[in-house]
């Protein structure tokens, strides 16, 4: 029986602002395979199967996972990609960024500075990400990105801003990092 923790509630992250931010990009891209981490409803799950042929959807979030708005075929409850040795073309992220002093809600908190969950996903993700393939991720005014931005850049990935938007209290960031080595 898999305990779901407090952190974790049942409802989804229904598809908001910077779910529709990401969705703009990867709606361009194309490839073989993607992995959509921190899946939630599934929407962005659901938007790669349209233009890559393999596509991995994971959550931290049993629940969640089970009962998705926007279901796919390939779901895997994880943190990050830890259960996965596939490498993909590109892995997408919308990741919960919030600068937070506890972990109160999976689906939103970042903690310290918005870097340590954050962290351990890109602990986890950076090795499955094929060489010359990349990173998308949204991050936020809110949290210390450049901070986020070094640290993949110390594991090998080359990240750069891709967009910006502003929105009433904070203004999302869009980040792409290739992986060279
Ligand atoms: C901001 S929501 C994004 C949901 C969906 N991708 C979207 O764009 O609407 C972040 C999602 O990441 C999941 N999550 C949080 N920590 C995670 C981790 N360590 N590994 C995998 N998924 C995680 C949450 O359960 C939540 O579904």
């Amino acid at each position: 029986m898999i305990l779901q923790k407090k952190f974790l509630r049942d409802e989804e992250y229904s598809p908001a602002e910077d779910t529709f931010f990401v969705a703009d990009y990867i709606e361009k891209e194309k490839g073989l395979s993607a992995l959509d981490v921190g899946s939630g409803s599934g929407y962005l799950t659901k938007l790669l199967s349209e233009n890559f042929a393999f596509v991995v959807g994971t959550d931290i979030n049993f629940v969640v996972l089970k009962n998705q708005t926007y279901s796919t075929k390939n779901l895997v409850c994880c943190n990050g990609s830890d259960a996965l040795k596939l490498e993909f073309d590109l892995i997408v992220c919308n990741l919960p960024y919030l600068a937070t002093d506890e972990i109160l809600d999976a689906a939103t908190d970042g903690g310290k500075d918005g870097f340590e969950i954050p962290k351990k996903i890109f602990d986890s993700i950076h090795k499955n990400i094929k060489m010359g393939g990349k990173f998308l991720f949204v991050t936020s005014s809110l949290s210390d990105y450049q901070k986020l931005m070094d640290y993949a850049q110390k594991l090998g990935l080359s990240p750069r801003i891709l967009a910006k938007k502003k929105l009433f209290f904070e203004e999302l960031i869009l980040v792409e990092a290739m992986r060279h080595k």
